[in-house]
Order: structure tokens, then C-alpha cells, then sequence
């Protein structure tokens, strides 16, 4: 037997730290798309839409979450990140930084899955070596095969992070 559709009314989320509802909003409905087609943010990818790439990453609580297949409604009450939270073209986040300085792409399509796993792995790991980088990346696929520039990148960005860290308590 099929089951009923949930009722579909305003939903709010917190992205970014900032407070958005959306109306008319089925609570299946997968963040991904809330994100993406409600709220215009377009950091997260669709790669597979299955959980199985990682391109659609966001941290929800901390937790890098595969967006295309968690419903909006796991997201409730929870804080969500995406791509957009973390740095501006003029202010880039040091993950972002270190990324470009290592060159870290090809056709960039992995590199939303890739920043936001590697910023929620510097949160709770400021000292990660290549194994832990790798362990924290395992299941984000890059078609192009950018693999050892990214494990560099994430490197190069644990290191931009503790000289960040290391200036502000000096100060
Ligand atoms: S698009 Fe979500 S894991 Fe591939
Ligand atoms: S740079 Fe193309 S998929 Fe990773």
C-alpha cells in the first residue's frame, strides 16, 4: 500500500544562520532541493542523487550530510551550512583558500562535497595526517581524479586554520 503523502505547509529552516520558511513545502521533499530551488543556493551539487558521490555535502549540526537524500524535515531545528556559509568571493574561508592556492580542481563538480567535508573534518580535527584527510573523504568521488592535489589542499587548509587560530589568541 502506498503511503500518504505528508501535508505539505510552511517550512522553516535555519541556513547559514539565518532563519528562512518556505511555504507549501512538502516535508519529503530532500533538502537539496529546498536549497538549491527554494532558497538559491546553489553550492551543493546534484551528482547521483542517490548518497553515493558526496556533491550535494552540507553540515547539519557539525555532520557532513549528504543533501539529496535526507528529507527537509531532518533539517528542522538543526543548523544547516552549505558552501555559501562559509566564505565570500572577497573573503574566502581558509578551506576555500587553500583549495584555490593548491589548484584543487578540474571541472570543480566534486569540489562542494569535497570543501564541506574537509571544513566539518578541520572542526573536530585541527591536526588531521593524509590517512585521516583520506578516511574523511572516501566516499566523495572525483571523476576527474584530483585526489592527491585535494588530500594536499586539505593540508594546506588544517595549516591556514591553526596560523589563523595562533594570530587570534595573540591578539
Ligand atoms: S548527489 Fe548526493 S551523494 Fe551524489
Ligand atoms: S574536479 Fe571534476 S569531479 Fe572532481
Amino acid at each position: 500500500m502506498a503511503h500518504p503523502t505528508p501535508h505539505a505547509g510552511p517550512l522553516t529552516l535555519t541556513v547559514n544562520g539565518a532563519s528562512r520558511t518556505i511555504e507549501g513545502a512538502s516535508p519529503d521533499t530532500p533538502l537539496l532541493y529546498i536549497l538549491r530551488n527554494d532558497f538559491e543556493l546553489n553550492g551543493p551539487k546534484y551528482g547521483c542523487g542517490l548518497g553515493q558521490c558526496g556533491a550535494c555535502a552540507v553540515i547539519v549540526d557539525g555532520q557532513p550530510t549528504r543533501s539529496c537524500v535526507v528529507p527537509a524535515s531532518v533539517a528542522i531545528g538543526r543548523e544547516v551550512t552549505t558552501l555559501e556559509g562559509l566564505g565570500t568571493p572577497t573573503a574566502l574561508h581558509p578551506v576555500q583558500r587553500a583549495f584555490i592556492d593548491e589548484q584543487a580542481a578540474q571541472c570543480g563538480y566534486c569540489l562542494n562535497g569535497m570543501i564541506m567535508s574537509a571544513k566539518a573534518l578541520l572542526d573536530r580535527n585541527p591536526y588531521p595526517d593524509d590517512d585521516a584527510i583520506r578516511d574523511a573523504l572516501r566516499y566523495n568521488l572525483c571523476r576527474c581524479g584530483t585526489h592527491f592535489e585535494i588530500v594536499k589542499a586539505v593540508r594546506r587548509a588544517a595549516d591556514y586554520l591553526r596560523a589563523e587560530r595562533a594570530h587570534e589568541s595573540e591578539r
